[in-house]
């Protein structure tokens, strides 16, 4: 415990030495998560962390979370340093749709709008016309329909499958998945429904149709947010990644947070609705990558045409956003 103490002063002591601001999303370590709001930071949905590491004074971005986090940051601020605690901290949607491939699919529907999910990599939003996140999708795409536009989507095909159900737009997608989402068992979550009936079902749209359908709110992060707060429960069944429960905790000590069944945490594992990659920052490579400042440790770098064209899609969400 007195590591842990000293390595959350030695952060913060660098954080103000090197000019820099920690912006951590809901899914990371609660150390992070309380440091980047005790430090002038912010914890956040990526929506939010993109547009904030953009708009805040700092030179320095250190961002927990995972790769194109750190890279949206980048194209949107190339003049600052953005600095990632850990390189491999990807996302299985980004690695399931290599711009190569995915650029090949976009020249075969040249007919339709390309909108990709923010969990993609410079290159593939490089592709695209629009970026959404999960908070925003749903009214981009409605958007996009009732001006009579057909749509490509890509990754996530139940996000896709979710929208288009919402919305009736047309469109074709990318068959990706979240390896965290994909895993929430619907005969499970209508058991644990039953030993909870005054529980909400809160369901992040990453997650498979059959238990989108057993939710009383579907939402973004943030949406799953603010549908804790709204809704006047004792329980919450919760179907996101599991770094989720500090903050629902934190903001609502009254209320009680029961984790959505997946296959591992059913009986063995009380924990497994865990991002991997999510997983790998922590307090030591926050530390040591502001440790580092100016050695070119854990810096992101784009290619400045990829940066230029990836910057339009996202400018057009946030210009949507306001
Ligand atoms: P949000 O956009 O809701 O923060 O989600 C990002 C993510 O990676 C979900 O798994
Ligand atoms: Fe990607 Fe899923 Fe991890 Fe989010 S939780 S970063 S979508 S693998």
């Amino acid at each position: 415990a007195i590591e842990r103490e000293e390595l959350i002063a030695k952060i913060k002591a660098q954080l103000i030495e090197k000019n820099a601001v920690l912006v951590a999303h809901y899914y990371v370590h609660p150390d992070l998560q309380d440091l980047a709001e005790a430090t002038g930071g912010l914890v956040s949905d990526s929506l939010e962390m993109a547009r904030f590491g953009r708009d805040h004074s700092a030179q320095t971005l250190v961002v927990a979370g995972v790769r194109f986090m750190g890279e949206s940051a980048k194209i949107l601020s190339p003049e600052k340093r953005v600095l990632v605690p850990e390189m491999d901290a990807n996302c299985s949607l980004d690695l399931g749709c290599p711009a190569e491939e995915f650029s090949k699919f976009c020249d075969e529907h040249p007919d339709r709008t390309v909108v990709v999910y923010a969990n993609t990599s410079a290159a593939v939003k490089a592709r695209a016309d629009w970026m959404v996140t999960s908070s925003i999708a749903l009214k981009i795409v409605a958007h996009l329909k009732a001006q009579g536009k057909k749509i490509l989507w890509a990754p996530d095909r139940h996000l896709g499958n979710y929208i288009q159900r919402e919305t009736g737009a047309d469109m074709v997608m990318w068959q990706g998945a979240c390896i965290v989402h994909d895993e929430f068992k619907t005969i499970e979550l209508e058991a644990l429904k039953k030993q909870h009936p005054l529980a909400k079902v809160l369901v992040h749209p990453e997650s498979p149709a059959a238990v989108v359908a057993l939710a009383d709110a579907v939402g973004s992060t943030s949406a799953i947010l603010k549908a804790a707060r709204d809704f006047d429960a004792p329980e919450f069944i919760v179907a996101t990644d599991n770094g989720m429960m500090h903050k629902l905790r934190q903001q609502n000590p009254h209320k009680t947070f029961i984790e959505a069944p997946t296959a591992g945490n059913s009986a063995t594992c009380k924990s497994c609705a865990h991002c991997p990659w999510m997983a790998m920052n922590g307090l030591r490579n926050v530390l040591e990558v502001l440790e580092k400042v100016g050695t070119g440790h854990n810096e992101i770098h784009i290619d400045e045409a990829i940066r230029a064209r990836a910057k339009l899609p996202i400018d057009r969400m946030l210009d949507f956003a306001q």
